[in-house]
């Protein structure tokens, strides 16, 4: 074939992904179920390690974790592993097929600390003031309403808790750590470390003390 058609071709289907990729960051889908192998990968693996992100958020024995978008499990089951019988693990998503996906591993494991919660962020459904810890990874791009999101892990989180939240490239809806920042710290939450790698980072937040969202100081009662 002609070098030249090739190219084209080449340069055409590049487009169609990127409009494609644009297009899914616009609507703030959910990742859909299919795309599983996508998440599990040596990539992933290596910039965004379940063992890792664990480390990061410093889970250990006894502790209530939440995982938020939990996906098929990739972080629930290593999480569930490390806080053992004394802890727990939440597991919420929006998506039924990923919790029967968890499910299915969790039956295989015989993991008997996890919990599902099946439901989107921000709609309420999260016990108060459970957590020691949270984490929301690949997934806060895919939330319709984020400061909702953020609020209501917030109210789920044990004064101190620590919501640790990882963004990797070349996610659609990778969320740049400067706009993160801003949310987080008007609903509430004040930053207490952050991991940057080339192609992904991790942010702890701490849930701060006193109200989400405090008033505008700009606003006279
Ligand atoms: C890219 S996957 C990441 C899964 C997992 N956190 C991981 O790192 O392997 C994003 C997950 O977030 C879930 N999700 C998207 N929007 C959500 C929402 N509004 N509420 C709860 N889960 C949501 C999707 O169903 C999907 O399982």
């Amino acid at each position: 074939m002609d070098t030249g058609v090739i190219l084209w071709t080449a340069a055409a289907l590049l487009a169609l992904v990127v409009a494609i990729g644009l297009a899914w960051r616009c609507a703030a889908l959910p990742c859909p179920s299919w795309l599983i192998p996508l998440l599990e990968n040596p990539y992933f693996e290596a910039v965004a390690g379940a063992e890792r992100l664990l480390g990061r958020a410093g889970i250990g024995p006894g502790m209530q974790v939440l995982d938020a978008g939990c996906g098929p499990g990739r972080l629930t089951l290593p999480a569930a592993d490390r806080v053992g019988p004394a802890g727990a693990v939440v597991a919420l998503d929006i998506q039924p097929r990923m919790l029967a996906e968890l499910e299915r591993r969790r039956k295989r494991l015989g993991a008997g600390n996890v919990e599902t919660i099946q439901a989107g962020l921000g709609e309420g459904r999260l016990p108060s003031a459970r957590f020691d810890r949270a984490f929301l990874v690949a997934v806060l791009g895919e939330v319709p309403d984020r400061p909702a999101a953020l609020r209501e892990i917030r109210r789920s989180l044990k004064p101190g808790g620590i919501l640790s939240i990882t963004e990797v490239l070349p996610d659609p809806h990778y969320q740049r750590l400067s706009k993160l920042r801003s949310l987080a710290g008007r609903v509430g939450f004040r930053e207490v470390g952050v991991f940057r790698g080339l192609l992904a980072y991790t942010a702890n937040f701490e849930r701060a003390d006193g109200p989400a969202e405090p008033p505008d100081p700009n606003l006279r009662s």
